[in-house]
């Protein structure tokens, strides 16, 4: 691989999409390992359209000890004890592992590393970009340090979301669970494949755009306030999530979109009223938002008058952008009822779901 004239790159490069939840998380009970309240569920869309590719490199000739990091050109700062630290390593702790076992490998663990990552899309707009951006930088040290497959996505899962909570979601395609897990050391806390994306083809996101604004209350703040402030919050976790995970992981399995979007914007609608139960309350929706659940509602309800299923399922994370799931005969429809009552209104175009590109390593050599 490496020769006399031309010195080894070690770099990697891989992009990863954005999931968006149908079971949504929403508190911690740990804050600093990221242990979630209850267990959620997600879609993983097709990176085509909003997607983190990020790209890791090591290399002995950079300072010691300084790994440094560039998202969308700019320099965030790697704060001792904060989550870019400890993504980077307890990467390198699995790397060092390697090393130990295999003597005749370079000593990467030990290299500074630097780190470029770049969103196709609005960052902090409420689209999931922390999610795809942390898997994005896992599979890039992954594949940096050639941690695969001897390390599995649900191992990797476990340090993603340590950068952000639903980034464990985005280290796999297709429908995935966050098992929340018990252990006071998150051992147990990581993502695991409920379907592939070949399961359900047809099922489409389409995302709306109603703001590309950063968020007003980002997630993580508010999702603490709403665990110290809303009783709703404590029932939503005793009763709501166990049962939902279930329901929709058969509705899945069975293909069963009737049950899916009822289960989906049961729980988006749940997660928005225990924002609004906390205190002082968080508003994420806005008056577009709404505007356009009542239509899903009465698109849904024409189409059951009709004797037909459910048409869509509408979710909102934290913002006030939506997320309509539907399946693919429904999506041309949807668009011109959506065009036709928001003429003004910025649409991105229909986001099949999948996984296309596994993480890709670029070529080591100079
Ligand atoms: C509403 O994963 O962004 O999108 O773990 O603090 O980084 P941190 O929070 P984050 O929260 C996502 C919340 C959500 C729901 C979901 O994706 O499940």
């Amino acid at each position: 691989m490496s020769s006399s004239s031309s010195p080894t790159i070690y770099q990697a490069t891989c992009s990863a999409p954005v999931n968006i939840a149908v079971i949504k998380y929403w508190g911690k009970r740990d804050t600093s390992l990221i242990l979630p309240t209850n267990d959620s569920l997600s879609v993983t869309l097709d990176q085509d359209h909003l997607r983190s590719v990020t790209t890791a490199r090591a290399d002995a000739s950079f300072p010691a000890g300084k790994d440094r990091l560039w998202l969308n050109g700019e320099e965030e700062t790697i704060q001792d004890g904060g989550r870019l630290r400890r993504c980077f390593d307890e990467m390198k702790k699995l790397r060092k592992a390697k090393e130990d076992k295999d003597a005749s490998l370079p000593k990467l663990s030990e290299w500074s590393v630097h780190v470029c990552s770049e969103n196709n899309f609005p960052t902090a707009a409420g689209l999931a970009s922390s999610a795809s951006g942390f898997a994005a930088l896992i599979a890039s040290l992954a594949a940096l340090y050639e941690l695969q497959p001897e390390v599995s996505s649900s191992e990797l899962s476990r340090i993603a979301r340590q950068g952000s909570g639903s980034a464990c979601r985005s280290l796999f395609g297709g429908y995935v669970a966050w098992q929340g897990g018990s252990e006071a050391s998150g051992s147990d806390s990581l993502a695991v494949e409920v379907a592939p994306q070949s399961h359900w083809p047809d099922l489409q996101a389409l995302i709306c755009v109603v703001s590309d604004a950063k968020k007003g209350t980002p997630s993580t703040a508010g999702m603490q306030r709403t665990v110290a402030t809303s009783p709703l919050l404590q029932h939503r976790i005793q009763h709501v999530v166990p049962g939902r995970m279930k329901a929709i992981s058969d509705a899945i399995r069975q293909r069963d979109f009737d049950a899916f979007a009822e289960i989906t914007m049961a729980d988006s609608n749940n997660f928005h009223a225990c924002c609004l139960d906390t205190a002082p309350p968080i508003f994420y929706m806005n008056d577009v938002s709404r505007a356009i659940v009542q239509l899903v509602e009465e698109l849904n309800r024409a189409s059951e008058a009709e004797g037909k299923g459910k048409m869509a399922a509408y979710t909102y994370d934290a913002g006030s952008n939506a997320v309509l799931y539907a399946p693919k005969a429904n999506v041309a429809q949807i668009l011109a009822v959506v065009r036709h009552y928001f003429p003004n209104a910025d649409f991105d175009d229909t986001v099949s779901l999948s996984w296309p590109s596994a993480p890709s390593p670029a070529p080591r050599d100079a």
